[in-house]
């Protein structure tokens, strides 16, 4: 069953500043996890979404048994895969005619990261800028809680 989930991205002042999200493929073992970010744009290139993408896979790695996170761009999206880039995931290839935007299919970027690739949480004991909690539209879920599933 197809399932996606919205996380608000809140500074440390409890401003609000974007959304990660996370939704599993069409998958026989449903294993297979797929993100997404969206960051307003005067709150851009202050290092927000790297740290909220580090966030989510603490957060995944440590409540699912997937063994591989992937995320998909636009091949003219360099800020999304910088962000990709800076938190471990791999650029696997190009996705021929797979993103539609702006009433045309565009070819996309495919990366991932393996669970054997995050190793370890890098988040869940560390204070950075955000609010170190993911808020979800309908529930809660702290990295702690997620940690003692
Ligand atoms: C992609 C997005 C979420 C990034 O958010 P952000 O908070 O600005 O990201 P960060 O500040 O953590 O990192 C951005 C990095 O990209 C770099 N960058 C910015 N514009 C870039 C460009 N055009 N080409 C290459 N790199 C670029 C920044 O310099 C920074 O890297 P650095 O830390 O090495 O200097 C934001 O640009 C956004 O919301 N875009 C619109 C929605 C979108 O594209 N979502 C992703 C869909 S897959």
């Amino acid at each position: 069953m197809f399932e996606q989930k919205y996380f608000t991205i809140e500074k440390k002042d409890g401003s609000r500043i974007g959304y990660v999200s996370h939704f599993n493929m069409l998958h026989p073992l449903g294993k297979l996890l797929e993100i997404g970010y969206v960051i307003a744009p005067n709150q851009r290139c202050k290092g927000y979404c790297t740290e909220a993408v580090r966030l989510i896979l603490d957060y995944l790695f440590l409540s699912r048994s997937a063994e591989r996170i992937q995320a998909s761009t636009h091949v003219d999206n360099g800020a999304s895969q910088r962000v990709l880039e800076k938190t471990g995931f791999k650029k696997e290839g190009t996705m021929r005619r797979a993103l539609f935007n702006k009433g045309d299919w565009k070819d996309g970027v495919l990366y991932s990261i393996l669970r054997e690739e995050w190793k370890e949480p890098k988040m869940h004991t560390r204070t950075e800028k955000l609010n170190n909690t993911l808020h979800a539209v309908n529930n809660r879920a702290t990295i702690e809680r997620a940690r003692n599933k």
